[in-house]
């Protein structure tokens, strides 16, 4: 049974987000001339996008990995989290840049980017694929933003619904149905 059986409207296509994986990494390459670039990934929900704006970076750069987990119902409010795998190295004078998949509330990147900042890197950045402005709880912007998204549920390229979806070629909206049964 085809997954996109679920899917009521394909909000980006594979053409779009290839190209707009092209244009960003194209600024990135632009900004960080001479830097030491560090990627820095939340799993899982970015690995897509990181996979392919990673290959439109022409500089030398490396990347790395975090997951994390909420520590319970009080952290919706906090944005703590607990860090079940931590980086594998030393930030100092590293420029680092948070790739997200997805900026909604804000609250854990929030938390992170503070986290990091405290290790003493040389810069700290986040670029996100998409960005919810409308349901953001915490003052943080991202630096490079692919597209502005409306309040739906979408899902593809690295997003899920109860971990499924995430292979989905483009983003789309899920139909409501899916989740509310
Ligand atoms: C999703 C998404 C972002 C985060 C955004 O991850 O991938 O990382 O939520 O939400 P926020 O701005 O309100 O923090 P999720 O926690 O679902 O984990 P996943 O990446 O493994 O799907
Ligand atoms: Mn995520
Ligand atoms: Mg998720």
């Amino acid at each position: 049974m085809s997954q996109s059986n679920d899917i009521l409207q394909v909000l980006l296509t594979e053409e779009q987000l290839k190209a707009k994986c092209a244009e960003m990494g194209a600024q990135i390459t632009k900004d960080y001339q001479g830097k030491n670039l560090l990627l820095v990934t939340v799993l899982k929900g970015a690995v897509v996008y990181l996979a392919d704006l990673m290959r439109c970076i022409d500089l030398p750069c490396a990347i790395d990995f975090m997951v994390v987990s909420s520590y319970g119902s009080g952290v919706k409010t906090s944005g703590v989290v607990k860090i079940v795998k931590d980086l594998d190295q030393d930030l100092s004078g590293k420029d680092i840049l948070i790739v997200e998949d997805i900026l909604d509330s804000g609250m854990t990147l929030s938390y992170l980017k503070g986290l990091l900042q405290g290790r003493n890197p040389a810069s700290i950045r986040i670029a996100t694929l998409l960005d919810k402005p409308s349901r953001r709880k915490v003052d943080l912007q991202a630096d490079y933003v692919g597209y502005e998204v409306p309040d739906e549920f979408v899902v593809g390229y690295g997003l899920d619904y109860d971990e499924k979806y995430r292979n989905l070629p483009y983003v789309g909206i899920l139909k409501p149905e899916v989740y509310t049964k």
